[in-house]
């Protein structure tokens, strides 16, 4: 028997206006790939072949255009249409003929784990669980689905968004289910008082009914990227995580300076006296032009043309067009196909989220 994946790739995204006014923030692209790429390669790595992707009302032909059948990443994809987002729970009763009855990984498209999901996998497949969640030891617990014990370390209680949380083991967005009585407790819940059928109301009643829940505490980091900062702060992560060396496939001109981790894509170049120090991301067919500083913690997308300008702990997706005139831009989000142009060459700092297709001019 196999194991199916779900992506849960719909929501408003509300937290990430207004770069959610024109796509899913799953597509956001951190540190070379849109997020929900990573969850993908975490579920094709832990083994699973058959993924259902769930799609919302913002830009799903977005999301099968990047990702087609999923044969480029070594998966099998299969698309549903969820819509207006009812909740977790709504979009997990989605995959009912889809999984069958074969046990289940339902991913949040926005969560990053450091580790993957191979070893958890591995410890549901081998155990008669009929659910397996995964918790995460945060400081401030309260934005999360909060897990309450007992004095002999039984999970009991899963509660969400609590003021005053039971205790700091926050729900990861991956959870690992065997059918049926994961759907019969989606069918007895009723939305929560923010209109939402939740998934924490599904699990707490598989509790209730005394199903065998287990819990498995993740060991690396956990990021669920719903705001800006989150963004920015998963993109240092991925950077410190997954490019433990540089990789230089474009061409660094002599004259330029590049110096810590970096990855180059193929196509990009680096021109003149620009400076790169890493730990950074340069994607494909990028030019970093004379005059620009790319500092740490920035990524780059593709096919972008940066000019005479600093930028910082950053996030700049493709086809993005600075013309700096020595502007320094940090700790920022620019969505794609945006173009900067300073006139004025006053020394000064800016920060900016900017969604998709913008001109600017400071
Ligand atoms: P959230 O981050 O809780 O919801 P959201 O995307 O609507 O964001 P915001 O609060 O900023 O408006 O959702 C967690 C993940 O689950 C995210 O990847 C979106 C996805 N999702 C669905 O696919 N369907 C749903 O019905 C909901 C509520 C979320």
């Amino acid at each position: 028997m196999s194991v199916k994946g779900v992506v849960l790739h719909g929501g408003f995204g509300t937290r990430l206006r207004p770069l959610t006014h024109t796509g899913p923030k799953q597509l956001i692209k951190v540190a070379g790939k849109p997020v929900s790429q990573w969850v993908l390669e975490d579920l094709r790595d832990a083994g699973v072949k058959d993924i259902a992707v769930i799609l919302g009302e913002l830009g799903p032909d977005r999301v099968i255009e990047y990702y087609g059948d999923g044969s480029w990443l070594g998966v099998n994809l299969t698309y549903i249409y969820q819509g207006y987002p009812y909740g977790l729970a709504h979009a997990v009763y989605l995959v009912k003929s889809f999984v069958g009855d074969e046990p289940f990984i339902v991913y949040l498209g926005d969560n990053v784990l450091a580790e993957g999901i191979s070893e958890h996998t591995k410890r549901f497949l081998e155990s008669d669980l009929d659910a397996l969640i995964l918790l995460s030891q945060v400081p401030d617990p309260r934005k999360f689905g909060v897990a309450q014990f007992d004095d002999k370390g039984r999970l009991v209680k899963l509660v969400e968004k609590p003021k005053e949380p039971p205790s700091n083991f926050a729900l990861v967005g991956v959870y690992f289910f065997r059918p049926p009585h994961i759907f019969k407790a989606i069918e007895a819940i009723k939305p929560s008082w923010r209109g939402e059928l939740e998934i924490t109301d599904a699990i707490q009643k598989l509790i209730d009914w005394r199903l065998k829940v287990g819990y498995s505490i993740v060991k690396g980091w956990w990021k669920d990227t719903g705001t800006p900062e989150d963004i920015i702060e998963v993109n240092r992560l991925l950077l410190d995580h997954k490019y433990p060396m540089s990789i230089v496939k474009g061409r660094v001109e002599q004259g330029s300076l590049v110096e810590g981790r970096v990855y180059i894509d193929e196509g990009a170049v680096i021109e003149g006296r620009a400076v790169i120090r890493g730990p950074a991301y340069i994607g494909k067919n990028t030019i970093i032009k004379d005059g620009s500083y790319i500092g740490p913690y920035t990524s780059i997308g593709d096919n972008c043309i940066i000019q005479d300008v600093e930028i910082e702990n950053s996030v700049i997706m493709d086809n993005v067009v600075i013309e700096g005139n020595g502007l320094r831009i940090v700790d920022s989000l620019i969505g794609s196909s945006t173009r900067i142009k300073r006139r004025s060459s006053r020394p000064s700092g800016h920060r900016l989220i900017v969604g998709e297709n913008t001109l600017i001019e400071l």
